[in-house]
């Protein structure tokens, strides 16, 4: 029985789309042909893991999801190799991560192995969407809702597991272009004890009045301080951060209220075997400032999935610009992003076995 439940139906599209000139896509505004599907009730468990035709989906009004915001989401990449292979990168790490979060956010965890197949096949199904061009691949949203119609605040007693694919380029327009980030001393992310380590739509929503500000003042994103002192560096924007201060790499220690970002987490691991001295801490703005003042501060960057490595070029705090490594982007960032790149696309050898 279990192995009939875990069977992914497929119902393949008769109407293919029209594939899109993949040289200049905006993120996240194309989705490809199919999408998977996997629902769940407190009776029969998840059930029914399906790949179908991409299609609009119907829910209740009183859905908990429209009302509480009980979902939590996944982002990897697939990419194609010069070989004409198709790549995903630790999805593994994203599949476990959904899982934590789904924890957080009182949502039935998924079978690892079922979600790995559904991964596998809807990219198998979608290849021709995945980009065969430089810097780009197939975005991959995996995401989870609820959907019982009810308006008590009490766990769903009802879920939809989906996952859509959409071909990206770069996630910030400036690509490997540093970016201007402005110091956020009112607005906090996360607090500690709160959701900011899941993955949860919330979390997002609620950085977005101050993403509008920083936007409104010529700023790419913000830099997150702790949610308790406003001290210490968190976040920037959507990423985890990263500083090289005189020779050594620091990033914010994983708190509860920080992000585990699988690409701060290659980072790290990168940096490591290349034998930079690379510390996972707490950092706070006045050290960072000190360091800046001292003509210490030589490179910083963004890491995520979506933009992999985003340099910072300036710093906006208490009114003043701390300018980075003149504005450019960094020999040591620019090193990062081309070995990440590089073995998530093949092009390099891949010695942590991160390729699938
Ligand atoms: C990232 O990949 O850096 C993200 O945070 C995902 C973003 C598109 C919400």
């Amino acid at each position: 029985e279990l192995v009939l439940k875990n069977q992914i139906d497929i119902q393949l599209s008769t109407n293919r789309k029209e594939k899109p000139s993949f040289s200049n896509l905006k993120f996240g505004k194309t989705y490809t042909d199919h999408m998977f599907i996997m629902d769940y009730s407190r009776e029969k468990g998840w059930y029914d893991p399906r790949i179908v035709p991409y299609q609009p989906i119907t829910l209740d009004p009183a859905a908990t999801i429209f009302h509480y915001g009980q979902t939590i989401f996944e982002g990897l990449k697939a990419y194609l190799s010069e070989n004409e292979e198709v790549f995903l990168f630790r999805p593994d790490e994203n599949i476990k991560r959904l899982n934590r979060s789904s924890v957080r956010m009182c949502i039935p965890e998924v079978d690892e192995e079922l979600a790995l197949e559904a991964l596998k096949k809807l990219v198998a199904i979608d290849r021709d969407w995945v980009p065969n061009m430089e810097g780009m691949s197939l975005y991959i949203r995996p995401f989870i809702i609820s959907t019982e119609p009810n308006l008590d605040v009490t766990p769903s007693q009802n879920y939809r597991f989906m996952i859509i694919m959409s071909p990206v380029g770069s996630f910030y327009k400036e690509g490997m272009d540093p970016v201007k980030i402005a110091v956020e001393s009112d607005y906090v992310r996360a607090v500690r004890g709160g959701t900011g380590n899941a993955k949860t739509a919330g979390n997002y929503a609620g950085a977005m009045l101050v993403q509008e500000k920083a936007s409104a003042s010529g700023y790419s994103q913000v830099l997150w301080l702790d949610g308790n002192e406003k001290k210490y560096i968190e976040e920037v924007g959507s990423m985890n951060v990263f500083f090289k201060i005189n020779g050594e790499v620091v990033t914010p220690e994983l708190s509860g209220s920080i992000l585990e970002g699988i690409t701060r987490k290659s980072v790290i691991e990168l940096l490591k075997y290349w034998g930079v001295p690379v510390s996972e801490r707490r950092i706070s703005i006045d050290e960072l400032h000190e360091a800046y003042q001292k003509g210490q501060l030589e490179e910083a960057f963004g890491s995520g999935t979506a933009a992999v490595i985003s340099p910072i070029g300036e710093l906006f705090w208490n009114n003043e610009k701390m300018l980075i490594n003149d504005g450019k982007t960094g020999d040591l960032s620019l090193k990062v992003y081309k070995t990440l790149t590089g073995i998530q696309t093949d092009k390099e050898e891949d010695p942590f076995g991160w390729r699938v």
